[in-house]
């Protein structure tokens, strides 16, 4: 089936390139020159698992092309993905300036019927919208679907998530619609939910802020574990093992961040004020999440016996492991904190230290992780790559100047380390 895609970001690359390795035709369209250059060499611009290796594959079999040309690559599908950007605003609603855009495009490209599929992250009400745009640009008319198609990728598994989907939405109140999105995702294994737009807008909201209320609660629970005596490891095993409950998102640590949790939990706040709902939960869910951070400063801090002039090597920028994004990552929260607290930082991360440079001026960049420790007073260990889990640890206690160690992942082995002389702090244990 012939496909376009509007936007080639994350969502829209991974989306692309795995409905051509299904055996689509894939156009992928987007409007920086430079980036579609690239991606016609194969060169992807994000770091993640895979993605390079099935752009390729499908750019070589001619399943998958990428273009500026809007409005060829419309009119030559029938299915049509929105999948552009939608900010923050300064009031923490998502800013839908480039899908409005994009509506007037995909409206002056129309040349018979189409699916328009909007896939990013949007309010409620905006397949709607997007259907009123396209018929108040239409020049001729023509017949078309708009369907809310919410993608669940995570970061770093995003391939893998796209074939191995817990659930696919499709939000549409036409028939045929939903139909012809059914043959689109035949050979996927998973259950399908044809529901109303206004839901499948609203499920990829609450399954955000609920995945987000889960990281919040625990981190919670870690605080309580350490005033009285408890391991937050132990209690969510405990807990996980309730199917009511599972084992997902119940690792303690320095909070969310990412360019989705956050975000989306605003932007559901913004959604409920407007509506006329206080939704105080999900207003915690944000308070414990930015208390987190400053808890794991205060943590630092104690270890340290003070800030000042300390030194202190940071292992980790990314907002979790295997990506490159910094986008309100806890670990550059927290290294900004210690900076601003008079500690002179050193940083490391395997992937992000280009895209942190900029926000962490004042600190300085070590090549590799036994360099970031270099004559530290504190190990602080912020992302949980593997690469930190295996590091030869009598090595790193030597280039130290103090034994001292906060993991605030728990991915660190506090027996080994102890018995090696670090003095161990973990989160909730
Ligand atoms: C999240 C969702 O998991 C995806 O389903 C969704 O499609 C995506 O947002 C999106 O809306 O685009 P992602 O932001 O890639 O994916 O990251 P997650 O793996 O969900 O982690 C989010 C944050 O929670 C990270 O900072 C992570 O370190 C933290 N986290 C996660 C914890 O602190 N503890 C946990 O147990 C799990």
């Amino acid at each position: 089936m012939d496909c376009c895609i509007i936007g080639t970001g994350y969502v829209g690359l991974v989306t692309g390139a795995c409905l051509a390795d299904m055996g689509h035709s894939v156009t992928c369209v987007d409007r920086d020159a430079a980036k579609v250059a690239a991606l016609v060499r194969g060169e992807v611009p994000i770091y993640e698992a895979e993605l390079e290796a099935v752009v390729r594959r499908n750019l070589d079999s001619g399943g998958l092309l990428f273009t500026g040309d809007i409005r060829s690559a419309v009119a030559g599908a029938e299915f049509v993905f929105i999948t552009v950007d939608t900010p923050s605003d300064a009031e923490g609603n998502a800013d839908l300036t480039h899908v409005d855009e994009v509506a007037r495009e995909i409206a002056a490209a129309l040349d018979g019927y189409k699916v328009i599929i909007n896939k990013s992250t949007v309010p409620v009400g905006t397949t709607k919208r997007v259907e009123r745009i396209i018929e108040e640009s239409m020049r001729a008319h023509h017949e078309f679907d708009v369907v809310s198609n919410p993608e669940f990728l995570r970061e770093g598994t995003a391939v893998f998530d796209f074939s191995n989907p817990a659930r696919i939405i499709i939000g549409s109140d036409s028939q045929k619609a939903a139909m012809r999105m059914t043959a689109l995702y035949r050979g996927l294994d998973a259950p399908l939910l044809i529901t109303d737009p206004a839901s499948a807008e609203m499920i990829k909201y609450a399954s955000n802020a609920f995945l987000a209320t889960k990281v919040s609660y625990i981190n919670a629970i870690a605080d309580l574990c350490e005033a009285v005596g408890a391991d937050v490891r132990e209690v969510s095993l405990g807990m996980g093992y309730d199917d009511r409950i599972g084992f997902e998102f119940l690792k303690a640590g320095p909070g969310f961040g990412g360019s989705c949790f956050p975000k989306d939990c605003r932007a559901l706040l913004n959604i409920a004020r407007e509506n006329g709902y206080d939704f105080n939960l999900l207003q915690g869910v944000l308070v414990v999440n930015r208390e987190q951070q400053e808890r794991m400063v205060a943590k630092i801090e104690r270890a340290a016996g003070g800030l000042q002039g300390t030194r202190i090597g940071a292992l980790g920028l990314a907002f979790k492991a295997n990506t490159d994004d910094v986008r309100e990552s806890p670990a550059v929260a927290i290294v900004k904190m210690l900076l601003e607290k008079g500690a002179a930082v050193t940083v490391y991360d395997p992937e992000a230290n280009d895209n942190a440079a900029e926000e962490l001026a004042g600190a300085e960049f070590a090549p590799d992780a036994y360099a970031a420790v270099k004559d530290a007073d504190v190990l602080v260990l912020l992302t949980e790559w593997d690469e930190f889990k295996w590091l030869d640890y009598g090595r790193v206690l030597s280039a130290m100047k103090s034994p001292v160690v906060v993991d605030t992942r728990n991915c660190l082995d506090p027996v080994v380390l102890r018995k090696l002389g670090f003095t161990y702090e973990g989160v909730g244990r």
